[in-house]
């Protein structure tokens, strides 16, 4: 029997060097992407997919994040005595079940392997989906929810990849492939940030993720990967074989905000899907091509 997914941990704990120094006392994951931050779009993707208790893994910046889901009465106040609706409505993605929103500290970020570890009491023994706030897709249906309707099908831990370039399998954690339907593919191995010339394949894990618990137990040990982290990639390999681990090619695409070019693009495409400012956005882009 399938235990349900209503679970999600959200590791924010990262240093966000490549955005200082936007990211000197604020969580990356605050950044906005048009008008909402990308936390918020983590939560509302992990909502759609039928998730109902969140964990964030923070560093610093944590109180933004926090305040971010909590109700704000000053601010309420005054726009409802302002008669401020729209003002009002803007608000209402950010308003979580009480009691459904935990976090977590990673005092040390000591890679993305640790961060998940951190969140083992939250995690117990259910299974869990992982959303990297800073991978944003833009998608007719929710990426984490196609994830969620595999795991369904599957079972085990299904994870949400795509094709890169050759020459980027450094960048990635990289599968090596088994039976493929072209949509669902069998996980045979994995590796984190292989060189071209030693990768696998050149499909690569984003950022949403559907694991078994069991994956705490490896990431316990605290073995060092690439870069001297702790990498999840590293913990989830060691179920292969044990469990049912698939890649599901999504629909989609993906935004890398957690790089610059990838966050401008982000911006111009969730713009360009906006009806309220698609027109606009249109008309100046011209002047900069
Ligand atoms: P990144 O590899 O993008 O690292 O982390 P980073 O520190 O956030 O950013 P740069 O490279 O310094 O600019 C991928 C995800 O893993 C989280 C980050 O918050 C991000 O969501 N993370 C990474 C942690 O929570 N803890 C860690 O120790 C490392």
């Amino acid at each position: 029997m399938k235990k349900p997914l209503r679970k999600a941990v959200l590791p924010v704990a990262g240093l966000g060097t490549r955005f200082l120094p936007a990211t000197k006392a604020m969580a990356k994951e605050m950044l906005p992407v048009v008008d909402k931050p990308l936390i918020q779009y983590a939560i509302e993707e992990a909502r759609a997919a039928g998730i109902e208790q969140f964990c964030m893994v923070t560093g610093r910046g944590k109180t933004a994040l926090v305040e971010h889901f909590d109700i704000a009465f000053e601010l309420e106040a005054t726009l409802r005595q302002r008669n401020r609706l729209e003002a009002m409505e803007a608000l209402k993605g950010t308003i979580v079940e009480p009691g459904s929103m935990v976090t977590v500290r990673q005092q040390v970020p000591m890679g993305l392997g640790h961060a998940i570890w951190c969140a083992r009491a939250f995690i117990g023994d259910d299974p869990f989906a992982i959303l990297l706030p800073d991978d944003l897709v833009l998608s007719r249906t929710p990426c984490l929810k196609q994830l969620a309707d595999a795991y369904n099908e599957t079972g085990g831990n299904v994870v949400a990849v795509v094709e890169v370039p050759r020459e980027h399998t450094n960048r990635y954690g990289i599968l090596k492939t088994g039976a493929d339907d072209g949509r669902l593919v069998e996980v045979q191995g994995l590796v984190e940030k292989p060189a071209p010339a030693d990768a696998p394949s050149n499909l690569s894990i984003i950022g949403r993720y559907v694991l078994m618990p069991e994956v705490i137990g490896h990431l316990a040990k605290m073995e060092r990967g690439a870069g001297n982290e702790v990498q999840l990639t590293d913990g989830m390999a060691k179920l292969i074989g044990n469990q049912p681990f698939h890649g599901l090619r999504y629909e989609g695409t993906r935004f890398d905000c957690g790089d610059k070019v990838g966050f401008l693009e982000a911006q111009i495409a969730f713009a360009l899907a906006r009806p309220d400012l698609a027109a606009a956005v249109r008309a100046f882009l011209p002047k900069y091509s």
